[in-house]
C-alpha cells in the first residue's frame, strides 16, 4: 500500500467590495471594452479597510474544513502561500493555526507567487506520503491590491483579493493512477526571468512594501509555453493523453491566456474552470477558488482527473494532477 493525499473539502472566500470595469475607467483612462477583450476580467473583489489576509484565509478554510467533515484537532499542518502576510513575520499560517484553535503540528508560509498554491499543495503532499503529516490545510490568500500601482493601467486592472483552502488528508490507497488523491506534482523555477515581473521593494532592500512592475506581453508568452508544458509533463510522466482529462483549473490570469494553453493542448474549453472574469487575477487564491467553485457546483465529482496548473512572478510555474 502507499500513502494518497486525497483532497477532502474545498472552500473560497472573497471580500464583500466588488469593483467593476466602469468604475476603474471613471478614474483612468481605460475603458471596460478594453479590459474583457484583453483580459476578459468584468470586476474585482477588492478588501474591506482594516481586513487582512489571515481574516480571509481563516473563512476559505472554515469552509474546506466543514466540507471535509474535520475538527481543529485533526490538523497537523498548515501551509498559506501567499504573496502578502499579515506581517514581515511570524508566519501568517501560524497566526491562522491559532485562529483555527489548532494546537498541534506545524505551520509556514510559502512565496511562489500566483503558483504559491502549486508549490504549497506539492509540499503538502510530500510531508503526507512521508507520513510527516497526516491532515493538512493547504490555502492560497492574498491582497494583492495592497501591492498596485492604481496609477498603473497596465497592471492594476488585472488583480483582485481572495482566498481559497483545501483539505488533504493521507489515505493508504494503491499506487494505480485510477485511485484517489494526488498522482504527482511538477514544480519549476528559472530566476533568469525575475525582472519581468516582480515587486519593486521588500523588508530586505527598500525597507517599503513596493508596487508590481510587470513586462504583460513577455510574461503573456511565457505563461502559455510554460503552463503548456507543464500540463504536459504531468500527462506524459504517467502516460496519459489529454482526452484522458475531466477538467483543467488553470490560474486565472487572463482568460487569452487560459484559452491559449487550451488550444495548444487540443482540450475542449468545456473541459477549463474559468472563474477570472468575475475574481480578476488573485494570485495563489485563484486556483483553490476556482476549485472552490467547481466542487461546490458539482462540476468536478469523484474519480474525474484534474490537472492544475499556474505560472508567476521568478518564474516559478507547475502542475498537479489529482485523481478527485
Ligand atoms: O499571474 C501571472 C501574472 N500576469 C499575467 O499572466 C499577465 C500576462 N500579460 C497579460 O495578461 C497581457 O500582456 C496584458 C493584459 C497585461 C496586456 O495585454 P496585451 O495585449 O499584451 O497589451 P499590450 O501590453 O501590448 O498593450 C497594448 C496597448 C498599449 O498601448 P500602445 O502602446 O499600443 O499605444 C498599452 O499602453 O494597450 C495599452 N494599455 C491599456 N489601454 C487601456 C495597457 N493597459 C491598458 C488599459 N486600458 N488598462
Amino acid at each position: 500500500m502507499t500513502i494518497r493525499s486525497v483532497i477532502m473539502g474545498c472552500g473560497g472566500y472573497l471580500p464583500e467590495k466588488i469593483v467593476n470595469n466602469q468604475e476603474l475607467s471613471a478614474k483612468l483612462e481605460t475603458t471596460d471594452e478594453w479590459i474583457q477583450q484583453r483580459t476578459g476580467i468584468k470586476q474585482r473583489h477588492i478588501v474591506a479597510k482594516g481586513e487582512k489576509t489571515s481574516d480571509m484565509a481563516i473563512k476559505a478554510a472554515k469552509i474546506a474544513m466543514q466540507k471535509a467533515n474535520i475538527t481543529a484537532a485533526d490538523i497537523d499542518l498548515i501551509i498559506l502561500a501567499t504573496t502578502t502576510p499579515d506581517r514581515t513575520f511570524p508566519a501568517t499560517a501560524v497566526t491562522i493555526q491559532a485562529q483555527l484553535g489548532v494546537e498541534q503540528g506545524f505551520a509556514f508560509d510559502i512565496q511562489a507567487v500566483c503558483s504559491g498554491f502549486i508549490y504549497a499543495l506539492a509540499m503538502a503532499d510530500n510531508f503526507i506520503r512521508l507520513q510527516q503529516a497526516k491532515c493538512a490545510l493547504v490555502i492560497g490568500a492574498e491582497i494583492f491590491s495592497s501591492l498596485l500601482d492604481w496609477q498603473d493601467r497596465s497592471t492594476c486592472v488585472l488583480f483582485g483579493d481572495g482566498a481559497g483552502a483545501v483539505v488533504l488528508k493521507g489515505r493508504e490507497n494503491g499506487h494505480q493512477r485510477d485511485e484517489r488523491g494526488i498522482l504527482s506534482t511538477h514544480l519549476f523555477a528559472d530566476g533568469r526571468y525575475e525582472e519581468m515581473l516582480f515587486v519593486d521593494g521588500g523588508p530586505g532592500s527598500t525597507g517599503s512594501i513596493g508596487k508590481v512592475k510587470m513586462v504583460g506581453k513577455e510574461v503573456f508568452k511565457h505563461a502559455v509555453q510554460k503552463m503548456e508544458q507543464a500540463v504536459r509533463t504531468g500527462l506524459e510522466y504517467h502516460k496519459l493523453s489529454i482526452e484522458d482529462l475531466d477538467w483543467l483549473v488553470p490560474h486565472q490570469a487572463n482568460r487569452r491566456i487560459i484559452e491559449a494553453v487550451g488550444e495548444r493542448l487540443k482540450l475542449p474549453i468545456e473541459k477549463v474552470i474559468i472563474t477570472v472574469d468575475l475574481h480578476a487575477n488573485t494570485s495563489a487564491a485563484s486556483i483553490p477558488l476556482a476549485l472552490a467553485e467547481a466542487t461546490a457546483d458539482g462540476r468536478i465529482k469523484k474519480g474525474d482527473l484534474v490537472m492544475l496548473e499556474a505560472l508567476g512572478g521568478g518564474f516559478t510555474w507547475g502542475s498537479v494532477l489529482i485523481r478527485w
